[in-house]
């Protein structure tokens, strides 16, 4: 493989980029009364506008080319057709089976991927429909209530997002809750306001191995036998989702409510699969389904659209323009929609897991910047809190917004205030405001030209800061599976061209591997071992809370 610095494109972009220095947003609008035709596009419903980029069509086709000549097309054919390209786990990456509808047979490694989705996609509507029905029971006849979802990372995040942000489509049946930390206090404030007879727990862990999901899974059931008193109780009341049907089983949970999904499913990438249990239990099987279309829709848009108008590869490759030659370290997210308050933290998972990297494919250390730094909060929040730094800090931010045009609320006023908030954000970050219009203000106001000419400075906003704005119709099921595929394809895009693994994450691995040992050494002296410095020395001061010898 050759490295990524000594491919061409690579080399032009670096040329280009020294031309791009001084490049300024403001003179290209006025230089090009097109430019947002040029520089923005839609799919379905969705539009993304990326002129109010550092970019001209010139970068563009200069990073298309770069996407090409790091054979993004051939990567991308490979994942779709099921190749191990999660080669350090020889895994295959197919998130995308899970939500074809209609497929030709994908046959990978004597596996129909086809028929087995939609086995489990069969039975995950059955239950769903029998929890709705309330032909499912719980152990004292009573129908169920509340679903608890206990799962973490991928097995929490991914579902607790979109539950949050379809809860405007939540059937009044049941109310679903979502357990992950390890903490108690998360467990306990939830089982708090839960009627064992009526509750269900969704037991969702990929490997079902997972210490924060089984802690908490123990304990949930405990809660459940102190109340109920009957070991059968167990059945009615937990069902897994996973991998692992052997741990499932050694668990106590019956093989018959344990719903699979396949090793070729990534954590991050799992609310197709079976992990979208709570998801379907929450909204209703159409709705699910309706997300796994619109998902479908992008996964069709990133495989078919050429490079210069398909949207993961164009917010990937921006991506990369910052990254790689603006010196770009961090990636602000800001959904003007409450209801993507938790779109941030799953893409955190989902970009910083997959491309937090630093090897590449050939085994080798790279030597350029690979995954950023992803941050960010729903507006107008953000807006009183950290866009101080993003308008006037010293640090270039790419950041993108999101937005509905409309808002099923009655409350349409407030969203016509949102709405106008964010595009006044992204205008102000082009625009900025220039020391001599703040000078003339003050004074027009009737500040001295002294104390105008000082305070001017401070008032000052660069302006000339890149924004993409993602802007869709209204958030419904089909239209945020669209989003979700867009942000996965976009973060593969960008491993490609950085030449990493995006589907590992060996990265955690360590700090669980040392956790064991120093739980031991917090309670038995024979235990504590060898540890750095401090790390011996926080063991010592909480044995000494405990009055334990050190
Ligand atoms: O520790 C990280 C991780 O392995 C994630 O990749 C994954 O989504 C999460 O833990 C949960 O894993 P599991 O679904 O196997 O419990």
């Amino acid at each position: 493989m050759k490295p990524l610095k000594h491919l061409p494109a690579w080399k032009t972009l670096e040329q280009h980029f020294k031309d791009m220095r001084a490049f300024d947003m403001r003179s290209a609008f006025r230089e090009d009364a097109h430019r947002f035709e040029h520089l923005s596009l839609r799919c379905g419903n969705l539009l993304l506008d990326y002129s109010k980029n550092r970019v001209t069509p010139d970068t563009m086709r200069h990073l298309m080319q770069l996407a090409r000549e790091s054979d993004l097309e051939g990567m991308r054919n490979a994942m779709f057709s099921g190749e191990r390209i999660n080669f350090t786990e020889r895994r295959a990456v197919l998130h995308t089976a899970l939500r074809a509808p209609v497929r030709p047979p994908l046959v990978v490694e004597g596996m129909d991927v086809e028929r087995e989705v939609a086995a489990v996609l069969k039975r995950m509507q059955r239950f769903v429909e029998s929890i709705h029905n309330g032909s499912w029971r719980g152990h004292t006849g009573k129908p169920i209530r509340d679903v608890v979802n206990i799962g973490i990372g991928g097995s929490d995040l991914g579902p607790a997002m979109v539950c949050a942000a379809l809860d405007h489509y939540a059937l009044e049946s049941v109310r679903v809750h979502f357990v992950s930390n390890l903490d108690p206090a998360h467990l306990a404030g939830t089982l708090k306001q839960l009627d064992p007879e009526t509750t269900l727990f969704i037991v969702a862990s990929k490997t079902f191995t997972t210490l924060e999901t089984l802690a908490n899974a123990n304990s949930a059931k405990a809660w459940l036998l102190a109340a109920l008193r009957a070991p059968a109780a167990v059945a009615r009341h937990f069902v897994a989702l996973s991998t692992n049907a052997q741990a499932v089983e050694a668990f106590g949970i019956d093989p018959d409510n344990m719903f699979i999904f396949w090793d070729w499913v990534g954590g991050r990438y799992s609310l197709w699969s079976a992990i979208g249990l709570s998801i379907a239990l929450q909204i209703g099987w159409g709705n699910f389904q309706a997300l796994l279309a619109g998902a479908h829709a992008m996964d069709i848009h990133f495989k078919e659209a050429p490079l210069e108008v398909n949207m993961p590869a164009i917010l990937g490759m921006l991506g990369i323009w910052y990254a790689n030659f603006w010196g770009t370290d961090t990636y602000g997210v800001f959904p003007y929609d409450q209801r993507l308050r938790l779109l941030v933290p799953f893409l955190q998972q989902l970009d910083m897991e997959s491309n937090g990297k630093n090897v590449n494919r050939d085994n080798k250390l790279v030597n350029y910047n690979t995954g950023p730094i992803l941050w960010g909060a729903p507006g107008t929040n953000g807006q009183h809190a950290f866009f101080e730094l993003v308008h006037q800090g010293t640090r270039l931010i790419p950041t993108d917004f999101l937005v509905a045009a409309v808002n099923p609320t009655p409350l349409a006023d407030q969203h016509e205030w949102l709405l106008a908030n964010c595009l006044a954000q992204t205008e102000a970050l082009l625009k900025g405001k220039s020391r001599a219009v703040i000078e003339a203000e003050l004074i027009a106001q009737g500040m001295s030209r002294e104390t105008a000419k000082a305070l001017a400075p401070h008032k000052v906003f660069p302006g000339n800061r890149p924004s993409n704005t993602l802007l869709y119709q209204k958030l419904d099921p089909h239209t945020l599976g669209m989003l979700l595929a867009l942000y996965e394809h976009k973060v593969f895009v960008q491993g490609v061209i950085w030449q990493i693994n995006s589907f590992d994450q060996w990265g955690v691995e360590l700090g669980k591997q040392l956790a064991p040992p120093i739980r031991a050494a917090l309670s038995s002296v024979r235990a504590i071992g060898e540890h750095d410095g401090s790390t011996l020395g926080l063991i010592t001061d909480i044995r000494r809370r405990r009055g334990l010898s050190t």
